[in-house]
C-alpha cells in the first residue's frame, strides 16, 4: 500500500512550496491538484469555452489531452504535449479555475486521475477535497489555516517581492470574500474532514509546518 498525506488548506494558508518541500522530506511525490483544475480552466480558455457554459465545458474537461509529469521532482502540467505549468498561474486562469471546478464532470476527470496518481506513488496531495472526498482512507490527513489578516500579509508581500503594486486592505477583502464562496460552494466545498489535524500556520514557516507535520506522519506511522 503506498502512503498518502492529504493537505487541505484555506487560501493563502500555506502555499505549493511547503508541499513540496514536505514531499521531499519524506521522498514522496507532491500533487497539486489546483495545478490540475486551473490546467482544464486553461484547455476551455484555449477554446473560447464560456466558463458558464457547463455543457460545453464538461465536453472540453472530458477530451482535453491533459498529463503531468515530474522533472527533477517537480511537477509540470501538459496540455496537447505543450508544458503551460507557467500559464496556468495567470489571474485569468485562475478565476476561470474557480468558476468551471465547480462542475461535476470536470471533477470527476480529475478525482479519476487523482486516485490513479496515489496508487502508484506516495503521496503527499494537496487540494479541498482530498481529504474527505477523494483519499478517504488516507494515511494523515492535515488541514491548514491561518488568520485571514495573516492570510493577506502574506499574499501583499509576495505581490511587493515580485514588484507588483498591491492593496493590501483589498486582498483581505478579497480572501474573505473568496473564503465565503469556497465553504459554500454545492459541489466540494471547502470543509475539513472529521479527521484530519488542524494546524495553524499564521505564526509558522515553512520549516516549522514541514516537522510539524513530518512528526505527526511519523508518530502515526510508529502506532500502526
Ligand atoms: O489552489 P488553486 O488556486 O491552484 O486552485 C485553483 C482552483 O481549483 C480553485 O478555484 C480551487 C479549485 N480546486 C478545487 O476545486 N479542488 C481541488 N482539489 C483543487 C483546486
Amino acid at each position: 500500500m503506498n502512503q498518502v498525506i492529504t493537505i487541505g488548506r484555506e487560501f493563502g494558508s500555506g502555499g505549493r512550496e511547503f508541499g513540496h518541500k514536505l514531499a521531499q522530506e519524506l521522498g514522496f511525490v507532491y500533487i497539486d491538484t489546483g495545478a490540475m483544475y486551473r490546467t482544464l480552466a486553461l484547455a476551455c480558455l484555449k477554446k473560447g469555452i464560456d466558463t458558464d457554459d457547463e455543457n460545453a465545458v464538461s465536453e472540453a474537461a472530458q477530451s482535453a489531452a491533459l498529463d503531468i509529469r515530474y522533472i527533477d521532482g517537480v511537477q509540470h502540467m501538459y496540455l496537447d504535449e505543450e508544458d503551460v505549468s507557467i500559464q496556468i498561474r495567470t489571474e485569468q486562469v485562475s478565476k476561470a479555475a474557480s468558476d468551471t471546478s465547480k462542475y461535476q464532470q470536470v471533477r470527476e476527470r480529475l478525482v479519476d486521475l487523482q486516485r490513479e496518481l496515489s496508487q502508484k506513488y506516495d503521496v503527499v496531495m494537496d487540494g479541498r477535497d482530498i481529504g474527505t472526498v477523494v483519499l478517504p482512507d488516507a494515511d494523515l490527513k492535515v488541514f491548514m489555516t491561518a488568520s485571514a489578516q495573516v492570510r493577506a500579509q502574506r499574499r501583499y508581500k509576495e505581490y511587493l517581492e515580485k514588484g507588483i503594486e498591491a492593496d493590501l486592505g483589498q486582498i483581505l477583502k478579497d480572501i474573505e470574500e473568496r473564503d465565503y464562496n469556497d465553504s459554500h460552494r454545492e459541489n466540494s466545498p471547502l470543509v475539513q474532514a472529521e479527521d484530519a489535524v488542524l494546524l495553524d500556520t499564521s505564526y509558522m514557516n515553512i520549516d516549522e509546518v514541514t516537522r510539524k507535520i513530518t512528526e505527526l506522519f511519523n508518530a502515526k506511522a510508529g502506532s500502526e
